[in-house]
């Protein structure tokens, strides 16, 4: 799915009326298939932006498109019907407590079934195979029938994204899917999702915290700070002093490349002086 943005704003509903907009002003545009990491600082509106690109968030200056269609002006149920070919996977997947796995999974093919295919897809779920198949992406194919709420947090949000898999969806929104995994799983979890999205032929835009990650698996790097386009450039272009402005003043948040290379004079030590009453 082609995925263009035009001067996009956008707010949290829930933000007071006098906050700075999450998004201000950004254009950009993705063609069809591409694969894009979105990094930048807490609060720089990396969530939001995937919001808008689901059709969750309205925007509200600019405009939005997709496949050259404005969601925003379709009638209810093509709305509907578009909303089916995009993923969203937020960080914390919304995993109901005694749920199994399997269902979880199958959850994601939800949007494309019926009201009867999905009612009793929940009692009885079917496409055990796919389901199975999903999970061994993530290394979770022997935790088909266990419930979710006995997993832990990196296993539940390998679910989650077990669950993209089976979407079949043509945009792959994913927020943060690596922040519960340990490095190795992180790195397998990041192949997986970008081997996923060629297969599928869909676009994929992952949010990460995690840079390094971020520039080893995706071709293309947005960075985002204060709602803005900090930059939109080839991975291989973004240095390690693009990171220390784009992360100034969040540098504990940067992880990977740029680090290391910090050279900054050591602070002198200074005696602690602590004030008692
Ligand atoms: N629930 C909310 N209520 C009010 N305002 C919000 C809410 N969520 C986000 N915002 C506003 O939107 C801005 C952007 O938030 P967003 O969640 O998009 O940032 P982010 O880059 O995803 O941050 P993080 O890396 O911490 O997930 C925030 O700075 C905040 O002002
Ligand atoms: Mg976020």
């Amino acid at each position: 799915m082609k995925v263009n943005l035009t001067c996009c704003s956008a707010q949290h509903p829930a933000a007071h009326a006098s906050a700075a907009p999450a998004l201000k002003h950004l254009s950009l545009g993705l063609a069809q298939g591409e694969q894009v990491a979105i990094i930048g600082p807490s609060g720089a509106g990396k969530t939001t932006l995937l919001q808008v690109m689901a059709c969750a968030l309205k925007p509200t200056e600019g405009k939005l498109l997709l496949d050259q269609r404005d969601p925003w002006r379709l009638s209810r149920p093509a709305l509907q019907r578009l909303r089916g070919q995009l993923f969203l996977a937020p960080q914390v997947p919304p995993l109901p407590p005694r749920q199994r796995v399997i269902t979880a999974v199958l959850a994601g093919l939800l949007p494309g079934m019926g009201l009867w295919a999905s009612l009793s897809n929940l009692l009885y779920p079917r496409h055990l195979e796919l389901a199975e198949a999903a999970l061994a992406r993530f290394d979770l194919a022997d935790k088909l029938f266990d419930r979710v709420d006995r997993l832990s947090g990196g296993e539940r949000q390998r679910v989650g994204l077990a669950r993209l898999v089976v979407a079949n969806a043509k945009l792959l929104l994913v927020d943060e899917p690596l922040s519960a995994l340990d490095p190795e799983r992180a790195r397998q979890a990041c192949e997986s999702l970008t081997t996923v999205a060629r297969e599928q032929h869909a676009t994929l835009v992952a949010t990460l915290h995690h840079v390094e990650m971020a520039l080893q698996h995706f071709p293309r790097i947005i960075g985002l700070r204060d709602g803005e386009l900090a930059f939109d450039l080839p991975a291989a272009q973004v240095t390690p002093e693009r990171l220390q402005a784009l992360y100034a003043q969040h540098l504990h948040e940067l992880t990977g490349p740029a680090r290391e290379p910090l050279d900054l004079p050591a602070a002198p030590v200074l005696p602690a002086v602590m004030h008692c009453r």
